[in-house]
C-alpha cells in the first residue's frame, strides 16, 4: 500500500490495516516453554443422553481421582491433568491421553487411576521426583 493511499484513508476517518496494526496485533501473544513434564489429558466430552461418550462412562471423575492423586503426591508442578474434549474415540472411552509420553488409554476406570499416575511418574525429572509407591 502506498503512503498516499494510507493518508486519504485517514483523511476520510476510516483506520487503514498497515504493517505496524499487524505487528501489534500479534504482539499480545506470548510463547514460553509448556512449564509441565507430562500432561494427561481426559475427555470429558459430553453428548446427548442416548448418544456414546467418555463423560457418560464417568471421565469427569476419573480427572477429578488423577489430579487429586497427583496433587497427593506433591507433582502438581511437573504432572498437569487437563479435561479435554472428543478424542473421537468416543466408543472405547473413558479415554486418557499422556504427553510427551504419547500413551492412549481406553476404557478407564476409577480401577486404572493409580496405573496411570504410576506410568506418567516414572521418567520425571529428578526435580520432581521421588517416585512413590502405588497406594
Ligand atoms: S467423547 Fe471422549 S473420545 Fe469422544
Amino acid at each position: 500500500m502506498s503512503e498516499g493511499c494510507r493518508s486519504s484513508s485517514v483523511d476520510r476517518g476510516e483506520h487503514v490495516r498497515t504493517t505496524n496494526d499487524d505487528q501489534r496485533a500479534t504482539n499480545h501473544m506470548e510463547r514460553e516453554r509448556v512449564p509441565y513434564q507430562k500432561i494427561i489429558f481426559v475427555c470429558v466430552n459430553t453428548r446427548e443422553p442416548h448418544e456414546t461418550c467418555c463423560a457418560h462412562r464417568g471421565s469427569e471423575a476419573i480427572a477429578a481421582s488423577l489430579k487429586a492423586r497427583v496433587k497427593a503426591l506433591g507433582l502438581s508442578r511437573a504432572v498437569r491433568v487437563s479435561k479435554s474434549g472428543c478424542q473421537d474415540l468416543c466408543a472405547k472411552g473413558p479415554n486418557v491421553m499422556v504427553f510427551p509420553d504419547d500413551v492412549w488409554y481406553h476404557g478407564v476406570t476409577h480401577e486404572d487411576v493409580e496405573r496411570i499416575i504410576q506410568d506418567t511418574v516414572r521418567g520425571l525429572q529428578p526435580a520432581a521426583s521421588p517416585v512413590p509407591p502405588p497406594v
